[in-house]
């Protein structure tokens, strides 16, 4: 990831299209894929049968019965995704290493499948493709170290405690870009409504303070902002 072009805070937004197509967000795209298997957002598909009962795959299933089946435990099936929990983007990649087990794209449902998978799939994905370029080609992420991570399921996976702090370093380097960088987050972006989509804290950090941590201007104006 640390190939990606570094861009300062004036330089025009990469759309999800470049994204989708120049081989420089290749890892990029796989990144996003491989998040959506470990972590499918809507992560269980729940159904009820209708006015008779039927029988699936050697199960009597009563009339007005709710079913489950569950996208997360496909995508983390052993038998379709060799080693389930890591994380490795490569298995997306068409020039992945030979090691790297193929992807077993008939066992990866994020977005459903039939008549009532999703239909904002495409907008979904333009806005993580686009997000993810533009921010992660301004700033480094570190997650905020000791926090307890937990998911529960509620209509779709949640943080169990609401949030997953984050500590964003500019990678642009002039005190201007830094600056204005800063203020893009804070005002045009804004933080707020961020913050309620994602369910993150954003706090900025300038290289300069890396070594005491990080409270700098920067990340206490995003402290101010909730
Ligand atoms: C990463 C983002 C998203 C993911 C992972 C996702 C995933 C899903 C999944 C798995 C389903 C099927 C649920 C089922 O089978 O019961 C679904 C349904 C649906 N999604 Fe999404 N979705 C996303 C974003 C969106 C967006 C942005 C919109 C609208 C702009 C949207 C609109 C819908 C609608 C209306 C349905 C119901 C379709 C139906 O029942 O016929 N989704 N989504």
């Amino acid at each position: 990831m640390n190939t990606l072009q570094v861009l300062g805070p004036t330089e025009p937004i990469i759309s999800s299209k470049t994204v989708q197509t120049s081989t420089d967000f290749k890892y990029l795209e796989a990144c996003i894929k491989e998040v959506l298997r470990l972590h499918p957002i809507a992560s269980e598909m729940g159904r009820r049968t209708g006015d008779c009962p039927i029988e699936l795959m050697g199960y009597y299933l009563p009339v007005h019965t709710i079913l489950s089946a569950s996208y997360r435990q496909l995508h983390r099936s052993p038998e379709h995704w060799p080693e389930p929990l890591r994380f490795w983007p490569e298995r997306r990649l068409e020039d992945r290493p030979q090691h790297v087990p193929a992807p077993d794209i008939q066992s990866y449902y994020p977005f459903s499948a039939g008549k009532h998978s999703c239909i904002g799939k495409n907008f979904a994905l333009a806005e993580i493709r686009m997000l993810t370029a533009n921010m992660r080609s301004k700033f480094d992420f570190t997650e905020v170290v000791g926090q307890n991570v937990d998911y529960r399921q509620y209509i779709t996976m949640q943080f169990e405690h609401g949030s997953w702090k984050t500590i964003f370093v500019p990678r642009y380097t002039s005190e201007f870009e830094q600056a204005l960088g800063q203020m893009r987050v804070g005002s045009q972006w804004g933080l707020g409504k961020f913050e309620q989509l994602w369910g993150i804290h954003i706090h900025m950090c300038s290289p300069r303070s890396m070594g005491g941590g990080w409270i700098d201007y920067g990340s206490i104006w995003a402290l101010e902002s909730r």
